[in-house]
């Protein structure tokens, strides 16, 4: 029996993480995923900073995502599904410094 896949549908996981702010984990993140997608992968790049989700920034992309039924269907750019905080609310802009912020 296959082991049960942590989210239904998605064969492999990568989680990139740090005890540290401002090292390079956004940086990291956009650039595997949309290697991997170039590499013929079915890519998914999910933003989980609350704080200062710059996934959009970084990705080009800030729109607002649709919903199909009950679902928010992910954005898309460079071949990469794309699901941020960012997108959702443009007021976690504010969750954190300015100062930090701006770096993006
Ligand atoms: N390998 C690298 N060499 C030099 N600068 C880098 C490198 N990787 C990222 N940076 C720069 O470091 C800064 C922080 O990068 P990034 O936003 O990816 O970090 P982060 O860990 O996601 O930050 P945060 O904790 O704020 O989410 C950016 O200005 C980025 O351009
Ligand atoms: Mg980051």
């Amino acid at each position: 029996m296959s082991p049960k896949l942590p989210i239904s549908g998605v064969q492999n996981l990568i989680a990139v993480g740090s005890g540290k702010g401002g090292v390079g984990k956004t940086t990291v993140a956009v650039n595997l995923a949309i290697a991997l997608a170039k590499l013929g992968y079915r890519t998914g790049l999910l933003d989980a900073d609350v704080y200062g989700p710059n996934v959009p920034l970084m990705m080009g992309t800030n729109q607002t995502p649709n919903a199909i039924g009950e679902r928010i269907q992910p954005l898309s750019n460079y071949g990469v599904k794309l699901m941020s905080m960012g997108f959702l609310s443009p007021a976690t802009s504010r969750w954190c410094g300015a100062a930090r912020c701006s770096t993006a």
